[in-house]
């Protein structure tokens, strides 16, 4: 098929045929089809969309063009995760040692930062001699052993998302709901895993700030693994407020070792909570989701979880003693206190300046090439809904350049507003979407609980 063809019929809003989309990601593949031809069909697929069919075909024409991991030799369900971005977002690095404490097999391929979202493998890569690049045989290996393994993807896993993201974004062609949901699950199909739980953040430092927008993603995400036999369920989760307190990298994993230890702060430990005992329970590892939230505590609580943790790194090639002693861990030169200015109580901390003060800071990369400043970042000494007085420092910026510090002021002062009252309580959990059907736990366009209609019991 002519790539001409194919790029009219979708400019003039045809629903394209499972054959032409096939042969455009084998032209992205193979370098047959010219950047100018992809970038001009994925523009017209913004304008146009794409419909459920379409879209299921896409991911799985990227999902085929490169290495798909077979993780058969390994006994027992597979359970993926994956996060869309966020700002204090460090779940995945507490996740997969859990899980994997609880007897749950965790392949995880995770990605670096870009903007102000942080990246898992910036953070892993704080910890000395962790290593990221590993082939896939060192991969099986380590998920046999240990169960759970934090590597980058490989060059050859879904090759065609990895042109056609670096195109979508110099094209403005990031945002389209179908090609979002395509990259993503393409990458998750191709990682071998048996059951997948996805993290869909919303609000001000997500990639979706309004709730609709991310139910509609939760949806086409879970409808896409489905299809594809992939049983997968989608948490909708807040990220108006960064998680937790740490915000950079060195500063995110020693936040991650204070949750494995059963000291983590409130709103970090909830989710991680939550979340790891539906990858218990997916994992047939308890009988019912209770079950499974009180193995993942116990877990918690005796240390098998942080062992667990220890063991990964071992493995990987990193110091294993920063577990014990997170002195250990590159650390800033320079802390610069942001204090209060009047008494109160934080009203609200935006997530998106946070995340792009710790940018400017050094702790992010604006481009792909920049280099990261594993040491730099934030730690949020108050979060909204607590008490300050005048002066109180609200948050501590660490960092090694004071030009650095100087470009992160100004973005810092703006992320945080101090009021006479404390905001009112939001849950974290906003709504889970799932194969049977979705349950909203905060208000999103047009239903506030259960939604009836898509429940297919
Ligand atoms: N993350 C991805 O992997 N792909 C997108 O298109 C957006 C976010």
């Amino acid at each position: 098929m002519r790539a001409v063809d194919i790029i009219r019929a979708k400019r003039d809003g045809e629903a394209l045929s499972r054959e032409a989309i096939e042969s455009f990601v084998r032209g992205v593949t193979d370098g047959s089809w010219e950047d100018y031809q992809s970038a001009a069909l994925l523009m017209a697929i913004v304008l146009k969309g794409m419909t459920a069919d379409e879209t299921g075909w896409l991911t799985d024409a990227m999902a085929r063009s490169g290495d798909r991991v077979i993780l058969d030799q390994i006994p027992g369900i597979k359970v993926g995760k994956h996060s869309t971005g966020g700002v204090g977002d460090k779940v995945s690095i507490v996740l997969a040692p859990l899980a994997a404490s609880c007897g749950v097999v965790v392949p995880k391929m995770s990605g670096r930062g870009l903007g102000h979202t942080g990246g898992t493998l910036d953070k892993l890569e704080s910890i000395p001699g962790f290593r990221i690049a590993l082939s896939l045989e060192e991969y099986k290996k380590i998920l046999g052993e240990v169960g759970c393994c934090l590597i980058s993807q490989t060059d050859n896993i879904a090759p065609a998302d990895k042109k056609l993201y670096a195109l979508r974004d110099v094209t403005a062609t990031i945002e389209s709901l179908p090609l979002i949901a395509a990259s993503v699950m393409s990458k998750k199909l191709a990682e071998g895993s048996t059951a997948l739980v996805l993290d869909v953040k919303c609000g001000r430092g997500a990639f979706m700030q309004k709730p609709g927008d991310a139910r509609a993603l939760a949806r086409a995400l879970v409808s896409i693994g489905t299809a594809a036999g992939l049983r997968t369920e989608a948490f909708i989760t807040r990220m108006d407020t960064p998680l937790g307190r740490a915000v950079g990298n060195s500063v995110e994993i020693a936040e991650c070792i204070e949750v494995l230890s059963g000291n983590g702060p409130a709103d970090l430990s909830e989710l991680i909570v939550r979340l790891a005992s539906r990858i218990v329970f997916l994992g047939g590892k308890a009988a019912s989701e209770q079950d499974a939230a009180a193995t993942v505590r116990a877990a918690l609580t005796s240390g098998a979880a942080r062992e667990k943790l220890r063991q990964m790194i071992t493995w990987q090639g990193g110091d294993a003693n920063v577990v014990d002693d997170v002195n250990r861990l590159p650390s800033a030169r320079h802390s610069h206190a942001v204090a209060a200015p009047q008494a109160g109580y934080v009203a609200s901390m935006d997530a998106l300046l946070v995340g792009r003060t710790a940018v400017a800071l050094g702790a992010g990369r604006d481009k792909k090439s920049d280099p990261v400043d594993l040491s730099a970042g934030i730690l949020l000494r108050k979060k909204p809904g607590e008490r300050v007085n005048a002066g109180d420092a609200i948050m501590e910026l660490r960092y090694n350049d004071a030009s650095r510090l100087a470009a992160a002021l100004p973005i810092a002062a703006q992320a945080i507003v101090v009021g006479d009252t404390a905001p009112a309580d939001a849950p974290l959990v906003m709504g889970w979407v799932h194969d049977g059907g979705e349950q909203m736990f905060a208000a999103t366009e047009g239903t506030a609980s259960t939604d009836k209609a898509r429940e297919r019991g």
